[in-house]
């Protein structure tokens, strides 16, 4: 007997009245119309069943700290780096652990259930790597969690020096964090950038660990680090294995040399995240009219053939002051600013944030194939791109079978005259 049988589900293919089969926390089976005896059965009454959401760009351990000590009176990068150097004498491991693990709550109530966190490296003591590693520990059982070493004041600029600081981030990776990660824009100068690139990818090839930088983050159109990551990345046989995130110097670059560079990534094989919220709200703050929006090129770097994902990056911390764990909210914006308005590219949207960052993690047994691994989200629309349209509530979220959260379905009652007594803002109907 099966333990879960889901029926009439639409897929995100397309394909309607679907059925799920699931034993032992595994998917079993996906047909038509299946029928089959389950300790549990449930009618998904049309509506679409899709992977779980993935982050692959969170910073979980400034995550639920708006307001602390200060909040960001500009708005920009900058003044978030130094706020978050204000905020780090006064944290607690006990205080990061309870704020890490609240959000990693909203994240399972909003199907979120794989998220890469960058964790600042620059710490001698390393409290917040070892707050991030107990929750990593604590929410294995529902979340895929992986850790990016990032060195948030610089791994050459760092006031302790470049050697402690480059002993500081090996002892995080010693103790147990997956990902290379670095911030090359934020170095002193271009070359010191680009040695720290060269750095942090022969760590990461001496270890056999994957790299995740973020990469220049700003309205600098010579900001250029991304063509070396790309060129360490072939150099280095890292293809498939790399990230590049935020590229935001890439919306203010000359058309001419992002013809050249954007092959180039594709040929390294580099995935790319843009975190559509955050970029857009920190990038351009130095421009009068017209703003730059900051956004990475996306469509174009999908037509190339390289894996983009979406990322939440920030939630309630000194660069943000929203979020709270929603991909769609993240996927909606990109789709926005992008102008990824056709049904295809819409689709594009949502894939940015479910199978392209299960790419970007590496991801073992995620989808909804027989053999992987029985983790879904049932939503309250009937496609992707109506689940985009309503951020759609996420009626039931599973993790190998289990049901972990569950929501009513969103729906308002109306006390008009001949009107009908509710709406669920579907076209068509209720
Ligand atoms: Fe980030």
């Amino acid at each position: 007997m099966l333990d879960l049988l889901i029926h009439n589900a639409t897929l995100p293919d397309g394909r309607s009245n679907m059925s799920v089969a699931v034993q032992n926390g595994c998917i079993t089976e996906v047909s038509a119309g299946l029928q089959a005896p389950a300790h549990e059965a449930l009618d998904a009454q049309g509506q679409l069943l899709s992977p779980p959401f993935v982050d692959a760009h969170f910073h979980m351990d400034a995550t639920l700290s708006y307001g602390l000590p200060r909040v960001n009176a500009s708005g920009t990068l900058l003044e978030g780096i130094a706020l978050w150097g204000e905020l780090k004498p006064l944290l607690t491991h006990e205080a990061l652990v309870a704020r890490a693990m609240a959000y990693c709550d909203w994240a399972v109530a909003k199907g979120l259930l794989a998220i890469r966190t960058h964790v600042d490296v620059c710490d001698p003591r390393l409290l917040a790597v070892d707050a991030l590693l107990e929750v990593k520990r604590r929410v294995a059982p529902y979340i895929d969690m992986q850790l990016v070493a990032f060195p948030q004041d610089g791994v050459l600029r760092g006031t302790t020096g470049p050697q402690e600081h480059m002993e500081t981030l090996k002892r995080a990776l010693d103790r147990g964090v997956d990902v290379v990660g670095g911030i090359p824009h934020f170095e002193r100068t271009m070359a010191d950038g680009a040695l720290s690139v060269k750095l942090l990818c022969e760590l990461a090839a001496a270890r056999g660990l994957r790299v995740d930088m973020h990469c220049d983050e700003s309205d600098d159109p010579l900001s250029r680090h991304v063509e070396t990551l790309a060129f360490e990345t072939q150099r280095l046989g890292l293809q498939g294995r790399v990230t590049g995130s935020h590229l935001t110097s890439m919306h203010s670059m000359d058309n001419y040399y992002v013809s050249k560079l954007i092959p180039l990534l594709a040929e390294a094989g580099l995935h790319v995240v843009s975190n559509p919220l955050i970029n857009i709200t920190l990038q351009g703050r130095h421009d009068s009219y017209p703003k730059r929006r900051g956004m990475t090129r996306v469509p174009e770097l999908l037509a190339a053939g390289v894996n983009v994902a979406f990322g939440q990056d920030c939630a309630m911390d000194p660069w943000y002051s929203l979020g709270s764990g929603d991909m769609l909210e993240v996927a909606h914006m990109g789709l926005h600013v992008a102008q990824m308005t056709s049904q295809a590219a819409m689709r594009q949207c949502f894939d940015a944030v479910t199978v392209n960052p299960a790419r970007v993690m590496g991801l073992q047994g995620y989808g909804l194939q027989p053999g992987c691994h029985a983790d879904f989200v049932l939503l309250q629309a009937s496609s992707q791109v109506e689940a985009l349209r309503l951020r759609a509530t996420r009626l039931r979220v599973y993790r190998r079978g289990q049901l972990l959260a569950q929501t009513p379905a969103a729906t308002s009652t109306l006390f008009m005259p001949d009107r009908p007594d509710s709406t669920s803002w579907r076209q068509g109907g209720k």
